[in-house]
């Protein structure tokens, strides 16, 4: 079994359908009138969806050159993805589009998980992934910001009379925003901050925050599925922020156990 195989089906997998539902977000998000806006989010929809259905079909044993092919066409259509996204984000700040239901800092959101999931298939194929204590920054840097940004849409597509959950929401989005600001204190102090006890604590403290906005985020869906709670918020949405939780948390227990162990860079800890 190739590790480079195995982690390669594992980002386009998750990441691909991640593309896809944004492009249905979007999609839903634009005005009755902007049909051709409308149909390229459509036409990045079945993009994503064939992708994702490749991505399904290859076995663990699959030659590694056809997957490092795969990496560099899926790559493409992220990097397009990502231009769209920013195109759209361009028109929303310019007020072409008054009316429009997607948030701008949605929009910008999307197109920081695409620039990821593009980054993520170059490392790939390149072979040239961080050493494990600057992994351990990035990733987090990146993740916390995703989750902070999340509490906040969170916050903003509940009915103002759910006060409750409201300020629920309010609470993870000051969380998340303090645990931001220290991962960038600590990226700030690098290389001398990445010690090992620093770097268990940061991911310890993390862990613990992103577990429970987790659950916040299951009982959020739970409750929209049973339809008892009023929002404005998709059911797929909140499946969709939720999976992104989970994400970030595989992602935080392969550190965890990197740092309580024996291997030394990410290769190692991302094909265990
Ligand atoms: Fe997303
Ligand atoms: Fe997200």
């Amino acid at each position: 079994m190739d590790a480079f195989v195995v982690r390669s089906l594992d980002e386009i997998r998750f990441w691909s359908r991640i593309m896809k539902e944004h492009s249905l977000f979007l999609g839903l998000g634009f005005r009755a009138e902007d049909t051709r806006l409308k149909s390229e989010a459509d036409r990045f929809y079945k993009i994503f969806e064939d992708i994702e259905r490749r991505a399904h079909e290859f076995q663990a044993d699959a030659d590694p050159r056809i997957i490092k092919n795969f990496n560099t066409e899926v790559g493409v259509a992220a990097a397009n993805i990502w231009a769209f996204k920013r195109m759209v984000l361009g028109l929303i700040l310019q007020c072409k589009l008054p009316g429009q239901t997607n948030f701008p800092l949605l929009v910008d959101h999307v197109s920081r998980e695409a620039n990821y999931f593009r980054n993520r298939l170059e490392e790939l194929n390149t072979g040239r992934l961080e050493p494990l204590p600057d992994a351990i920054i990035d990733e987090n840097v990146f993740f916390l910001k995703i989750m902070a940004d999340h509490a906040k849409f969170i916050g903003h597509l509940l009915d103002p009379s759910e006060r409750k959950l409201v300020e629920q929401a309010r609470e993870f989005s000051n969380d998340f925003d303090m645990l931001l600001f220290q991962a960038q204190d600590l990226s700030s102090m690098r290389p001398q901050s990445q010690t090992v006890p620093l770097l268990s604590q940061f991911v310890d403290e993390n862990r613990v925050s992103v577990k429970e906005l987790r659950d916040f985020k299951k009982t959020a869906r739970d409750l929209i599925d049973a339809c008892r709670i009023k929002s404005i918020i998709h059911p797929l949405l909140a499946d969709h922020v939720f999976r992104e939780a989970e994400r970030f948390l595989f992602i935080l227990d392969m550190f965890e156990q990197s740092l309580s162990g024996v291997k030394v860079n990410r290769r190692d800890i991302l094909s265990s």
